[in-house]
C-alpha cells in the first residue's frame, strides 16, 4: 500500500515537472537525479537522499522558517562554477549545507577552504564523513569545515567571499543572514557572490545588497541566481537590524 502511495507520489511528480519545464528539461532534470545516484554510489557517500524536517533532529522552535533536506545536483552545479570562474584560493560558505553535497563539488574548483553550517546534528555527522572520504579520494587541497550551528548563530568571517543558498529557510532567518554580511562588508570591503538556487525570496537579496550584478542561470533545468556585491552596500539597512534570536 505504502509502496503504491509512493509510486504514484512520483508519477505525479513527473507529471507535475513535464508541465512546469516541458519535455527536454524534464529529461534533463531526471538524468541529473540519475547521474547523483551514481555519485555517491562511485564515492560511497550518502547525499542523495531527501531528509525531512522531522528527521532533522532539531528543536521544534528551530524548525520554524526551515526547509527540509534536499541536494544541489552535481551538473548543473559544476556548470554553474565553470560559467563563474571565482579566483581560485576563494573560500566558500554554504548556508545549511545538508549532507556536504556543495562542499564537495566546490572542492574541485580550487577553494582554499569550503564551510558548512548545518544546523542538524544528523546532516552535520553525515557531511563530516562525505566531506573525508571526498577529500581521501580526489587529493584535494581544499580545506573542508563543518560547524554545527543555527545559521542565526554563525558569525560571518571576514576572508569568505562565496555564499551558497539552496532556499534552506525563509525571509526572516534570511534578513539576518544578509544584515550579518552587511555588517562583515562594513568589517572589511571586498567583492562577494551570494548564488542562490531557487531564489524564492531573490527580491529581499537585492534590496538589503545593492548587488552590483544580477545574473539568471537555468542548467540541466534548475534555476540559479547569481548576486555580486562590490561594496560595502548603501547604509539604509542598519534600521532594520533584527534581535539576535532572528525569531518572532
Ligand atoms: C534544501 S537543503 C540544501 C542542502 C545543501 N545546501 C545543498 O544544496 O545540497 C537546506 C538545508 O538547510 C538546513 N537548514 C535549514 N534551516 C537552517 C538554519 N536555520 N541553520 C542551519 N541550517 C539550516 C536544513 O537542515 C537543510 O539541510
Amino acid at each position: 500500500m505504502a509502496r503504491k502511495a509512493a509510486h504514484s507520489n512520483k508519477a505525479y511528480k513527473f507529471f507535475r515537472s513535464l508541465k512546469r519545464r516541458g519535455t527536454l528539461r524534464t529529461f534533463l532534470v531526471t538524468l541529473s537525479y540519475c547521474y547523483d545516484y551514481l555519485f555517491d554510489m562511485k564515492h560511497k557517500i550518502d547525499t542523495y537522499s531527501f531528509v525531512e524536517l522531522d528527521a532533522l533532529g532539531v528543536d521544534e522552535a528551530k524548525k520554524k522558517g526551515a526547509l527540509m533536506y534536499q541536494p544541489t545536483h552535481v551538473i548543473p552545479l559544476r556548470k554553474l562554477f565553470r560559467a563563474l570562474g571565482i579566483q581560485p584560493g576563494a573560500v566558500l560558505v554554504d548556508f545549511g549545507c545538508g549532507k556536504g553535497k556543495v562542499l564537495l563539488i566546490a572542492s574541485e574548483f580550487a577553494f582554499k577552504e569550503v564551510r558548512g553550517v548545518e544546523f542538524s546534528p544528523l546532516l552535520c555527522d553525515i557531511a563530516t564523513d562525505n566531506c573525508s572520504k571526498y577529500k581521501a579520494r580526489s587529493k584535494t587541497n581544499t580545506v573542508f569545515s563543518i560547524f554545527l550551528s543555527d545559521v542565526l548563530d554563525y558569525g560571518i568571517q571576514d576572508d569568505e567571499d562565496v555564499f551558497y543558498l539552496y532556499n534552506p529557510f525563509d525571509a526572516h532567518i534570511l534578513e539576518h543572514v544578509l544584515q550579518n554580511l552587511l555588517a562583515s562588508l562594513e568589517r572589511r570591503e571586498r567583492k562577494i557572490w551570494i548564488i542562490y538556487r531557487y531564489a524564492v525570496d531573490r527580491g529581499l537579496v537585492e534590496e538589503k545588497m545593492n548587488p552590483s550584478k544580477v545574473s539568471d542561470f537555468n542548467l540541466w533545468g534548475f534555476d540559479f541566481v547569481v548576486f555580486e556585491v562590490e561594496q560595502r552596500a548603501a547604509p539604509n539597512h542598519s534600521s532594520a537590524v533584527l534581535n539576535n534570536s532572528g525569531r518572532t
